[in-house]
């Protein structure tokens, strides 16, 4: 493993590797990595020459300064965790000042709306922080092939779209998301729910595998209001948005139109701590 702390460093690595025929592939990660951080990077591996995970807690796209000093940083661990993969990967891990040269804030996107929708509504600024990151880190890696878990669906097409704009050469590629044995979508966030709280969230898929079997026959605003009844019920998990969403524009669904593929997104709290989830309907 190759680790480098400073862009400077692993650019200069990167060149002295790279052929005409070798393909980069990355993935980008907060760290406090979890088995779908590390299937996306057996993808990486499988289909590239050369892989690059960067682990970086990005300031910029936290809206919440509590959210930011709360989000688990578990380098050591993850390094361990990287090292049972291959010999051979390559590991950034900058400081806040390397990556924003000592200015660290988010440049303004138009994101065709798609930043206008759910994760957008309720963490304002928080696509533009994820825009500024990502293109700042594909301008470093210059990978070919980049992996994104679908679990955070929004952000995989916000991405998509920030590529399209800035015609950077990078395949963007989305992995489908990984689950604990409950059900729960594994996140980094996990970590900081307590053994009963994480038995207990197997109520978000739960709900989730229920509305799609409903969305079948019912409106999706029918559905919607079903899924905020049950949580009313529950005392654990509280409910900030479920939206039955169009996945290319992300725009709600009004009216159903067999021609367009749905899914559904669901964002929860559990004692101040925020999990999303998403499941395709069609
Ligand atoms: O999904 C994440 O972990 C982050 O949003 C990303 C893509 C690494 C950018 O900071």
């Amino acid at each position: 493993m190759h680790i480098f702390y400073g862009k400077a460093a692993l650019i200069d690595f990167l060149k002295s590797i790279k052929t005409n025929h070798s393909s980069i592939g990355f993935v980008p990660t907060m760290g406090a990595l979890h088995q779908g951080h590390l299937s996306l990077m057996k993808q990486s591996i499988a289909n590239n020459n050369t892989t690059v995970m960067s682990i970086f807690v990005n300031p910029t796209q936290f809206n919440n300064p509590d959210d930011l000093a709360k989000y688990p940083r578990t380098l050591e661990d993850d390094l361990k965790k990287i090292s049972t993969l291959s010999p051979e990967i390559i590991v950034f891990a900058p400081t806040v000042d390397d990556v924003y040269e000592g200015k660290p804030s988010s440049q303004f996107f138009n994101f065709d709306g798609l930043e206008n929708q759910m994760e957008g509504k309720f963490r304002p600024g928080h696509f533009n922080g994820v825009g500024t990151i990502v293109k700042r880190l594909f301008e470093i890696v210059q990978p070919t092939n980049a992996y994104f878990g679908e679990k955070d669906f929004q952000q995989l097409q916000i991405v998509k779209k920030m590529v399209e704009k800035t015609k950077l050469k990078v395949n963007v590629i989305g992995c489908p998301i990984y689950r604990e044995a409950n059900k729960l979508a594994m996140s980094s966030r996990n970590a900081l729910l307590s053994p009963e709280e994480k038995q207990e969230a197997s109520f978000i898929y739960k709900i989730l595998i229920e509305s799609k079997e409903k969305f079948k026959k019912q409106s999706a605003k029918m559905v919607t209001e079903w899924v905020q009844k049950e949580f009313d019920k529950n005392n654990t998990f509280t409910l900030e948005y479920y939206q039955i969403a169009d996945e290319e524009t992300l725009l709600p669904c009004i009216r159903k139109n067999k021609n367009k593929k749905y899914r559904a997104f669901i964002a929860v709290f559990v004692n101040n701590i925020r999990l999303i989830d998403t499941i395709s309907l069609n």
